[in-house]
């Protein structure tokens, strides 16, 4: 039987009804319409599915809607502004490291949660950051090096 589920997704509150067994990246993608966070394994292996609760980065896959009731999510639509792309992505952008559109959302929310948390975040933290975010086929390298950039557009921009 649904029930009710109120949350807030990049800053806009939802009022929901929702069976008690959805998973909030089904509420994400199905109910709400915000397509950019990625169904991938549904097992909590590959970090497609990335989004931030309260500001910490989780595999919403693995976590029912009614869990986060009265919370704060933030996609991947919600980390530009006002179509401006956030340092991170235009970073990802400039070094190529938009390999797919699969697994690029997670990967930008997961470094969000890092460069919000770290923001001057060594290798070793961005490699340990990103371990939870599968590339089935390009490579990391690109990545890691775009995280860097963003790391010194973030500190000479002063955005966040
Ligand atoms: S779809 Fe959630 S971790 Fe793969
Ligand atoms: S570039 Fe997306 S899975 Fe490899």
């Amino acid at each position: 039987m649904k029930r009710e589920l109120r949350i807030r997704v990049n800053g806009d509150l939802y009022h929901l009804f929702v069976e008690p067994h959805r998973t909030l990246l089904e509420v994400i993608r199905e109910e709400i319409g915000l397509t950019g966070t990625k169904k991938g394994c549904e097992l909590g292996e590959c970090g497609a599915c990335t989004v931030l609760l309260d500001g910490r980065p989780v595999n919403s896959c693995l976590v029912l809607a009614h869990e986060a009731d009265g919370r704060e999510i933030t996609t991947i639509e919600g980390i530009s502004r006002g179509g401006d792309l956030h340092p991170i992505q235009r970073a990802f952008v400039e070094h190529g490291a938009i390999q797919c559109g699969f697994c690029t959302p997670g990967m930008i929310i997961s470094t969000k949660a890092l460069l919000d948390r770290d923001p001057k975040a060594g290798r070793r933290e961005i490699r340990n950051a990103l371990k939870g975010n599968l590339c089935r086929c390009t490579g990391y390298i690109k990545i890691t090096e775009a995280v860097e950039a963003a790391e010194d557009m973030m500190e000479e921009g002063g955005r966040r």
